[in-house]
């Protein structure tokens, strides 16, 4: 996740513009930079490390002009260098970028092969260029642009100025926030309300698939079907702009839509694209001599911690126990000198997480936590942390810090797969490109919002609900029936599918909603199974699944929601979406305070 800003104004725009990217580090802080036109042509500043060496930088620059564009930048294509720094320039092209071009290489090749040697290993810099062939070509700059979008596959943001330009700013988005200030005769692009306050409080946020169009005097919006839209301009409080919800009605929502955008920086931090190799931090111990992993967390994390296991066993033939923290802490559970435990918390602060950390610490064990707050106390008190790049989680429900725990726990799972021998650096590749196509997935499942919304409301009318699920599906039914329940007060369950006709079955009757997690996979027909023997006793099945789950068995379910195709090592991420959008949808209608629900705080600190 990085930060990008544009400026169209009537004042010298540099350190307006590291006003703004001030604001936006955050979002990442390894190399910075900004570029104007200076009399008419591009002038780039750009530097690696903090903020600070780029205004040093400035300080030695006379730089006058009105229009330019920014970036703080959290490396995913090319190392933190300057060289790597946004923005990058191609003939009369600047731009900066926010996300991940997945068919950066296919690109990167075309270019080589029209006699354009990149100088970076960024896939913005492939866009640049990519854009400015447009304009040899006698493209104007709005052509050029809608032309090289077409093209790309993946999750941005870009702001985008031209040489010959003074009154032009291009914006587009795909999977990564980008908004529009409103000035006094000028106008302003971010990454969000927050680095705009300085200039503006006037905000409006594009949707997914738009391109806007800025002069000083005004703007105009084309949706992803090049259509003329008009976005609402909404007015933010500066001081709620400290944790600011983007537009959406709930932090929730503003979460769950902002995981393509960090799943992505997540990714990041883990994963080589260029490479498609797994990057993990040294371990405390050798990872080819362990014998068995021991997992430990609570909520929404401890099944981030089942999902973990299914991967690790499965690829890196690593035996794991996954255990809920409360109760791991008093098992008095026997643990081996210098072995290895791993422990997740979205807030690093769970006492139950927290004392179980203590418990292995006190049995000799290195612990490993996954944690997205870094100066937590379990991070601290942890050997190694494996963050989550989720950004500030405000809603009490987890929504993006567990798919980004899975994205953290897919790459470790796949380190540790290496380290044992246990998969080929083919499989590797395989995996991490596979991963790579996840924001866009998952901004492809959000297209499905609106149906979800309407079977959250059938299910707002239950009184109870069970969830079914499969394999590494089963801990995404554990999970969907917690976001359910603790949102909507309504009760819901999780269950293994094979384990109805042990028990559960005895519920079901017309007035039980079942919700079947069940992607195409090797487990499919025997889910469907399950699900023929609820329908046969009234119930009404919500069946997720892909596009060809469905046109298999989509019939003989009440409402049936589709998830992209996706490799089976990826679908956990992709099938949280679905019952993080029921749960969430299902407390809107029901009116619950969705953010804080009843009886429950974001970060759990007491026993
Ligand atoms: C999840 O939606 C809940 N808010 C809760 O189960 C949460 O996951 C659990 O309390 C663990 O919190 P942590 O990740 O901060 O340790």
């Amino acid at each position: 996740m990085c930060g990008i800003v544009g400026i169209l104004g009537r004042e010298p725009v540099a350190m307006r513009l590291v006003e703004s990217l001030k604001r936006l580090e955050y979002r990442g802080y390894d190399s910075a930079g900004v570029a104007v036109l200076e009399h008419g042509r591009l002038k780039r500043v750009r530097a690696a490390g903090k903020l600070r060496n780029l205004v040093e930088r400035l300080a030695r620059e006379e730089l006058t002009s009105t229009i330019g564009i920014g970036h703080t930048r959290w490396a995913t294509h090319g190392g933190p260098s300057e060289a790597n720094a946004h923005p990058h320039i191609a003939g009369r092209v600047a731009i900066v970028h926010n996300g991940i071009i997945e068919n950066f290489s296919e690109l990167r090749d075309e270019l080589r092969r029209r006699g354009v040697e990149p100088e970076s290993d960024t896939d913005t810099e492939i866009v640049a260029h990519l854009i400015n062939l447009e304009l040899t070509e006698g493209g104007t700059p709005k052509e050029a642009v809608l032309n090289v979008l077409e093209r790309l596959h993946g999750a941005f943001a870009f702001a985008i100025i031209f040489e010959g330009e003074e009154n032009l700013m291009i914006g587009a988005r795909r999977g990564s926030p980008l908004a529009v200030g409103h000035g006094e005769g000028e106008m302003m692009l971010g990454s969000d309300a927050i680095a705009l306050a300085p200039f503006t409080s006037r905000i409006t946020y594009l949707e997914d698939g738009d391109v806007v169009f800025l002069t000083r005097e005004g703007f105009e919006i084309l949706d992803e079907e090049r259509r003329h839209v008009i976005r609402p301009i909404q007015f933010t409080q500066a001081a709620s702009l400290l944790v600011d919800k983007g537009g959406y009605r709930h932090f929730m929502a503003k979460e769950i839509h902002e995981q393509p955008d960090v799943i992505g920086h997540t990714m990041a931090e883990y994963l080589d694209f260029a490479e498609g190799r797994v990057r993990i931090p040294d371990m405390p111990v050798d990872l080819a001599a362990l014998d068995r992993l021991t997992i430990t967390a609570c909520g929404t994390a401890f099944y981030a911690g089942l999902v973990g296991k299914y991967w690790l066993e499965q690829l890196a033939r690593l035996p794991v126990e996954v255990d809920i923290a409360s109760e791991f802490r008093y098992r008095e559970a026997p643990l081996s000198e210098g072995g290895l435990s791993l422990v997740i918390s979205q807030s690093g602060e769970t006492a139950d997480t927290l004392a179980a950390l203590r418990y292995c610490k006190s049995m000799g064990q290195k612990v490993v936590a996954v944690v997205n707050v870094p100066e937590s106390t379990i991070a601290r008190e942890s050997d190694v942390i494996l963050r989550t790049m989720a950004g500030p989680e405000i809603g009490v429900a987890s929504t993006k810090a567990f798919t980004c725990q899975l994205v953290v726990l897919a790459a470790f799972a796949i380190a540790v797969a290496r380290a044992r021998g246990a998969i080929s650096a083919e499989r590797e590749t395989e995996l991490v490109r596979a991963m790579q196509q996840l924001p866009r997935l998952v901004v492809k499942t959000l297209e499905h919002e609106n149906q979800v919304a309407e079977v959250a409301q059938e299910l707002a009318r239950a009184q109870d609900i069970l969830y079914l699920g499969r394999g590494i599906n089963f801990p995404l039914a554990l999970e969907g029936a917690l976001k359910f329940k603790e949102i909507s007060y309504i009760h819901a369950e999780g269950y293994a599918a094979g384990e109805l006709k042990h028990g559960p079955i005895a519920l079901i009757d017309e007035h039980m909603p079942v919700v079947v997690i069940a992607p195409r996979d090797r487990l499919f027909d025997k889910t469907v199974s399950n699900m023929e023997e609820v329908r046969a006793r009234g119930a009404r099945i919500v069946l997720i699944t892909d596009e060809e789950g469905a046109s298999e068995h989509g019939a003989k379910a009440f409402e049936t929601i589709t998830v992209p195709a996706a490799e089976p090592f990826i679908s956990p991420m992709l099938y949280a979406i679905p019952v993080q959008l029921l749960a969430y949808h299902a407390a809107v209608f029901l009116g619950t305070d969705v953010d804080q629900p009843r009886n429950l705080a974001k970060s759990v600190t007491v026993e």
